[in-house]
């Protein structure tokens, strides 16, 4: 396949939802420019607009307006709260009420009902939030927030979801709150919070928030996601020739692990920062075909690019040698259980490929990928799988598509755009 052109990706997942958190949490009004439109992104707009923040249609291309209720200011929602497939909406959404006191029902789709939600309820319980939970460790969960304490919390995982929800209930309720994680995860809420105003000081292990009075209003522009860019890069990595510009694009070095480790597989990715937009760098990537290489993802790399290990999983398939995924644990309580199917999916296309309880092995070979593949309505599982179906000779069946839209609606139009004639 040759590739070409120039592709966009939507806006960033991560930072999409903190614009309408923080957005909905502001006193007075705000305006996010180019949000992701897309399932995720949709299911926090319908909570936060269930809980009385003014909230405009979201559409690509568009400045969404929101009208703030200010810190501590949403108000009861009539039914339960769903969050659809976004742990990242729950997980936040647990952290915000715990500050309100009054009680909502959360929950959400089949898969996010089975995602663990004590990582953030545990600690929020610390700080004075009740939990009533209908079915264990996960959803549907009723909170009932009120006057909270301050908290010093130890995560067990390095969670950017637990990470932001207990700094939201700090900033909601007021009161400090410190996370010490195990390795770096995402640093956006640490970022937007400091861009309107808020202390948060980074130090070790620890990240603290002094409490605020109030947060601004504010205007943001939303850069493209990484992770979604990292797709089309992968295609472009497995083309025989081309290449393909991606303008726009978040560059947080707590998010391009990606672009690390594809380097070490054989990969040049150029990267020009273009500017920055509410404390987050933005660049211009330029992707090329590459010969691959096995590679060693170690544990302490795997926060910044853990959305990113299915394509990684899949480029490794490619790849000359045997890759190993150390650390990733993390991965069996994503959207699907990602460790096991991405190992049970290369296998079932003609893939070597074994997991166990922390580790993904896979070796790469060259023959055309063949075979079924079971994406568990997982977005990333889907998207992987297709950009794998690109190869010469490939013939993949996915179980379904349509998961693409909760991350990236335009996937499959974006994946044909970069085929180039010739
Ligand atoms: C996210 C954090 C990550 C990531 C998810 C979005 C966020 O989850 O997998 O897609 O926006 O904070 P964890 O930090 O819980 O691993």
């Amino acid at each position: 396949m040759k590739v070409a052109g120039a592709v966009t990706p939507p806006g960033d997942k991560s930072i999409t939802h903190r614009a309408l958190v923080l957005g909905a949490l502001a006193s007075g009004t705000s305006e996010v420019c180019r949000p992701l439109t897309s399932l995720d992104a949709r299911s926090m707009a319908g909570v936060l607009r269930a809980l009385g923040a003014g909230i405009g249609p979201l559409r690509a291309d568009h400045r969404v307006g929101i009208k703030g209720r200010g810190l501590g200011g949403l108000v009861r929602p009539r039914g339960s709260l769903d969050c659809g497939n976004s742990g990242t909406a729950a997980r936040f959404t647990l952290g915000v009420l715990s500050g309100h006191p009054f009680s909502a029902r959360v929950t959400g789709d089949a898969s996010l009902r089975r995602r663990p939600m004590r990582r953030v309820t545990e600690p929020l319980s610390a700080m004075g939030a009740r939990f009533e939970e209908e079915n264990g460790d996960g959803l549907p969960l009723v909170v009932r927030g009120g006057p909270l304490k301050p908290l010093e919390h130890h995560s067990r995982a390095a969670s950017a979801q637990v990470k932001g929800a207990l700094l939201l209930a700090g900033l909601v309720g007021g009161v400090p709150v410190a996370v010490h994680e195990p390795g770096q995860s995402r640093d956006h809420t640490e970022r937007m919070l400091r861009a309107l105003g808020v202390q948060v000081q980074t130090s070790g292990d620890a990240v603290r928030l002094i409490p605020a009075a109030s947060i601004p209003g504010f205007e943001i522009s939303i850069p493209g996601d990484p992770s979604s860019a990292a797709f089309l890069i992968a295609a472009v990595l497995l083309a025989e020739r081309g290449q393909v510009e991606f303008p726009n694009v978040l560059i947080n070095p707590t998010r391009t692990g990606f672009l690390r480790v594809i380097e070490r597989m054989g990969a040049t990715v150029t990267v020009t920062a273009t500017g920055e937009t509410l404390g987050e760098p933005v660049g211009t990537l330029i992707a090329q075909p590459a010969p691959l290489r096995a590679v060693d993802v170690r544990p302490e790399e795997v926060p910044a690019l853990i959305d990113e290990i299915p394509i990684l999983a899949v480029l490794a398939g490619r790849a000359d040698g045997e890759s190993v995924f150390r650390g990733v644990a993390e991965l069996r309580v994503k959207e699907s259980d990602r460790l096991k199917l991405m190992a049970d999916n290369l296998r079932a296309v003609g893939i070597d490929a074994e997991s166990s309880a922390d580790t993904l092995w896979v070796r790469g070979s060259q023959a055309p990928p063949r075979g079924p593949v079971e994406t568990a309505k997982d977005h990333r599982l889907a998207m992987a799988f297709s950009v794998l179906h690109t190869v010469p000779g490939a013939d993949i069946t996915l179980s379904e598509r349509r998961s693409v839209a909760v991350s990236y609606p335009a996937f499959f139009d974006d994946l044909r755009r970069i085929r180039a004639r010739g």
